[in-house]
C-alpha cells in the first residue's frame, strides 16, 4: 500500500491514540552533506569545508553565517517548513539536549561527507554516512536512558528521516584522479558500488528503527560552476551529468526493492534532476537570470570554496541558480523542494494543525 507522508502521519496519530502509544512529537533526523549541513562542520576544528564566513547565511535569520552552504535555507529546511515540522539542530550544537532532540530531531549532515567512507578525505574532517549513522545510534541510546525502551522505539519509528548524499562521492572522490576509487572502478561499477553501499546503510537504519525515509537523488552536478570551469567552453560536463542520472536510476530501483522487503518500511526516492536541468537551460522561463556562474564569487580565480568576505555578490540573489561554486541559492532550493514534494506526494496542505494536531507550527523565517 502506498501512503503519502501526510496519510502516514494521520494513520500514526490515530494509532497513537488507539494504543495510548508514544506521546512524543513527530520530528526529523537528517543525514546529508553540505547541501543539508546546518552547522556541524563549524564545530570540526580541523575540517576545511566550512560555511562560517560571510556571505554565507546572508538571507537567513540575522544574516550571519550559520553553517549552511547557502545564502538562505536548504532544500531539507524548505520541505520541513512546508510540512510544518521543526528544524532539527546540528548534532554538534553544544546546546543540544535530550529534550531538544525530542522536540526538534537532529541533523547529522556534514559538508564534504559521502556515502563512502573514503569520500572527501581532502577536507580532512567530515562525517561520512556511516559515521552519521553511528552518531544516530548514540542519539538513540541517549533517548533510551531518558524515556525507556518502549517509548524510544515508538519515537524513532514515528519520526521522519532524510538521506541526501552522493554528489561528493563523484565530485570529491571518483572524478578526482588522486582518489584510488577513480582507477579502481569504471562508471558502471562505481555506481553499483555506491548504490549497494547505500542499500546496506538503509538496511542498517531500518534495524535501528527507521521506518519512514526520503532519499534525495542528485541534480545535474556536471553543471555546477566548479565543473563548468573544467571545459574551455564553460559548458556542463556531460559525463558528470550522465553519472548523476545513472546514480538516480539505480538508487530509485534499489529503494523500491528495499522498501518492499523490509517490514513496515516506507522508503522513498525523489530527485529534481529534470527540473533543475530545465532551470539551467531556460533560467528566464523560471524567473531566474543566471544559471552558470556563482552569485558569490571571487573574480576569475575559482578554487573550491570561494565565497569569502572579499568576494563580490551578484545584484539579485533570487535570480541566480548558484550561490557558490557548488551550491544552489535558496531560490533554486525552493524550486527543488517543490519538485521533491510533488514527486514524493508529500501533502503539506493536509498537514494543517487541525489535520495533524501534533505537528508544530512552522518556524519563523
Ligand atoms: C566506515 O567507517 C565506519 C566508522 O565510521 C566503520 O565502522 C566502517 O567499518 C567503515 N566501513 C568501511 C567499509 O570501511
Ligand atoms: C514494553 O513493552 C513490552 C511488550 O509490549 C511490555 O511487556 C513491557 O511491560 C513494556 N515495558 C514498559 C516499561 O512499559
Ligand atoms: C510493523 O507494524 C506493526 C503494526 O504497527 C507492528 O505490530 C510490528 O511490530 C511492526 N514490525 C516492525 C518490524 O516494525
Ligand atoms: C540577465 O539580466 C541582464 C541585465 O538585465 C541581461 O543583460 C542578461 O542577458 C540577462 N541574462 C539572462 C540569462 O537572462
Amino acid at each position: 500500500m502506498k501512503f503519502t507522508f501526510a496519510a502516514t502521519l494521520l494513520a500514526l496519530s490515530v494509532l497513537g491514540i488507539a494504543t495510548g502509544g508514544c506521546q512524543c512529537k513527530v520530528v526529523q533526523f537528517i543525514f546529508g552533506d553540505s547541501l543539508s549541513d546546518v552547522g556541524n562542520n563549524d564545530y570540526l576544528s580541523k575540517g576545511l569545508a566550512k560555511a562560517n564566513l560571510p556571505w554565507y547565511g546572508i538571507d537567513f535569520g540575522n544574516g550571519m553565517p550559520n553553517g549552511r552552504f547557502c545564502n538562505g535555507r536548504t532544500v531539507a529546511d524548505i520541505i520541513g517548513d512546508k510540512m510544518g515540522l521543526p528544524r532539527p539542530p546540528a548534532f554538534l550544537d553544544p546546546s543540544l539536549t535530550e529534550d531538544m532532540i525530542m522536540q526538534n530531531g537532529v541533523n547529522y549532515a556534514s559538508g564534504g561527507g559521502g556515502i563512502l567512507n573514503e569520500t572527501g578525505t581532502y577536507f580532512i574532517q567530515r562525517f561520512s554516512l556511516y559515521k552519521q549513522i553511528e552518531l544516530f545510534q548514540g542519539t538513540k541510546e541517549l533517548i533510551r536512558e531518558k524515556i525507556g525502551d518502549n517509548e524510544t522505539e515508538k519515537f524513532f519509528q514515528q519520526s521522519l528521516y532524510v538521506v541526501a548524499l552522493g554528489s561528493n562521492d563523484f565530485i570529491n572522490n571518483y572524478l578526482m584522479p588522486v582518489y584510488s576509487d577513480s582507477y579502481t572502478y569504471n562508471d558502471d561499477s562505481f555506481v553499483t558500488y555506491l548504490t549497494e553501499t547505500l542499500r546496506a546503510q538503509l538496511t542498517l537504519l531500518h534495524s535501528l528503527g527507521v521506518r519512514q525515509l526520503m532519499a534525495f537523488g542528485l541534480g545535474p552536478m556536471g553543471c555546477i560552476p566548479l565543473q563548468r570551469v573544467l571545459s574551455t567552453s564553460g559548458g556542463c560536463q556531460d559525463r558528470t551529468n550522465k553519472l548523476a542520472l545513472s546514480f538516480n536510476q539505480a538508487t530509485s530501483k534499489m529503494l523500491e526493492d528495499v522498501s518492499s522487503k523490509l517490514p513496515n518500511a516506507s522508503f522513498r526516492f525523489g530527485d529534481a534532476y529534470d527540473v533543475v536541468n530545465d532551470l539551467i537551460s531556460n533560467p528566464v522561463k523560471h524567473g531566474f537570470n543566471n544559471s552558470d556562474s556563482p552569485c558569490c564569487s571571487w573574480g576569475k580565480i575559482r578554487p573550491a570554496l570561494t565565497c569569502i568576505p572579499l568576494s563580490k555578490l551578484c545584484k539579485d540573489r533570487s535570480k541566480y541558480v548558484f550561490w557558490d561554486e557548488y551550491h544552489p541559492t535558496e531560490s533554486a532550493n525552493e524550486l527543488i523542494a517543490n519538485e521533491l514534494i510533488r514527486k514524493m506526494g508529500l501533502s503539506p496542505t493536509n498537514l494543517s494543525p487541525s489535520a495533524a494536531p501534533f505537528a508544530a507550527p512552522s518556524p519563523q523565517g
